[in-house]
């Protein structure tokens, strides 16, 4: 595994050039796009493809997302581009937006774990597109962690969690989103929001008539078991457990800080690590002097949406390497624009 620097605003040609010849020759490079970084190979190699999968340890059943340069790419891997469509592209594209169409017969069906639709997006990263573009071929990019881990939001994260099994990682610094994109099915009548992400609900509504959710995100294992249709149709990827750290997680409402820090200190009674992920420090830990001794490490996060989720995975990654056992979150509202974050929260507790 070889990492190489590269400025985020003005990629470095020749390092986009050996990027672009890795994946041309069946190999996984793994590149920075404005969510988390992910882990790239040719989207027409079916070897490669295998290669991911086999990477990541990831489950045959769940499908890869396509990345593409521009709307007219994203147009030659679909067989149905509709009015909806053309109009979430122009709005959303580049961006955190990822459309499931119809697949075109030249992608393979491995990409989509047999699926009939692909899922399909344009990253709003340099990098990322001159990548695509010097590569000059649709690219496969789940995100670049072990299958059910935390996603990456810095190259770091990528070199410890996948280490030789990637074979370039392109490091240009920490990204800017933080959570991964917004999925959104359009290859059924109604509309369905697979995954929310940055590009919340509220986003969306303008550009479609109705929308219908993939069931609750915290409905265990039932978000899994619809019937194929409508709001509780079947989303492979959405695995219960997912972006978790290997500490077990618990979440606390605002208000129950007393149950939270009760729950602390029989953790660390009984010599466990225990960690706090937060938005308000002083309202938490009104705490004696004893408590200092209880939490091995407390983490502040904002109060807005849009810092905390670009915050929220390398947060979970320092509970890691800080070896917690135990990591009590407070959750956060249960509004559109915090849903990303709340549906990471969730998964990340199951
Ligand atoms: O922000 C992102 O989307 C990042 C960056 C790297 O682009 N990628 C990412 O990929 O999050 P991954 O593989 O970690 O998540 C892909 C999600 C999964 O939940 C998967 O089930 C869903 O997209 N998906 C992919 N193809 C699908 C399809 N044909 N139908 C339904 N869901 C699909
Ligand atoms: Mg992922």
């Amino acid at each position: 595994m070889t990492t190489i620097r590269v400025d985020a605003e003005h990629p470095e040609e020749e390092a986009i050039a050996r990027a672009a010849e890795v994946i041309l020759d069946g190999g996984l490079v793994a590149f920075p796009t404005e969510t988390v970084y992910g882990l790239g190979a040719n989207a027409l190699d079916e070897a490669a493809i295998a290669r991911i999968y086999a990477a990541k340890g990831r489950p045959a059943y769940n499908p890869l997302i396509v990345h593409v340069p521009d709307a007219a790419a994203a147009r030659a891997v679909v067989t149905e581009w509709s009015e909806t469509a053309a109009a979430l592209a122009a709005a959303f594209w580049p961006g955190p937006l990822t459309l499931v169409l119809p697949r075109h017969p030249r992608v393979p069906g491995r990409v989509s774990a047999g699926l009939a639709t692909v899922a399909v997006r344009v990253p709003a990263h340099r990098v990322a597109l001159a990548l695509l573009r010097a590569a000059d071929v649709p690219i496969v990019a789940p995100s670049a962690n072990p299958s059910m881990g935390v996603s990456p939001t810095r190259a770091e994260h990528v070199a410890r969690g996948l280490a030789d099994r990637v074979d370039l990682i392109l490091d240009a610094g920490p990204t800017r989103v933080g959570i991964e994109s917004t999925v959104i099915d359009l290859s059924d009548d109604l509309p369905t929001l697979l995954r929310p992400g940055a590009i919340s609900s509220d986003d969306l509504r303008p550009f479609l008539d109705d929308i219908g959710a993939r069931s609750a995100p915290d409905s265990g294992s039932n978000a899994d078991s619809g019937s194929g249709a409508g709001p509780t149709r079947r989303s492979p990827g959405m695995l219960d457990r997912h972006y978790a750290p290997r500490a077990a997680v618990r979440l606390f409402e605002p208000g129950s800080e007393a149950d939270a820090l009760a729950l602390a200190r029989r953790a660390a009674n009984d010599g466990r690590a225990v960690g706090a992920i937060v938005v308000d420090p002083e309202r938490f830990a009104q705490r004696d002097r004893r408590d200092d001794e209880v939490f091995r490490i407390i983490v502040r996060m904002p109060p807005d949406p849009r810092a905390y989720a670009r915050e929220l995975y390398a947060t979970l990654h320092r509970i890691d390497e800080a070896e917690c056992d135990l990591v009590l979150v407070e959750e956060v509202p249960d509004t559109p624009a915090w849903a990303g974050v709340r549906d990471r929260l969730k998964r990340a507790a199951s």
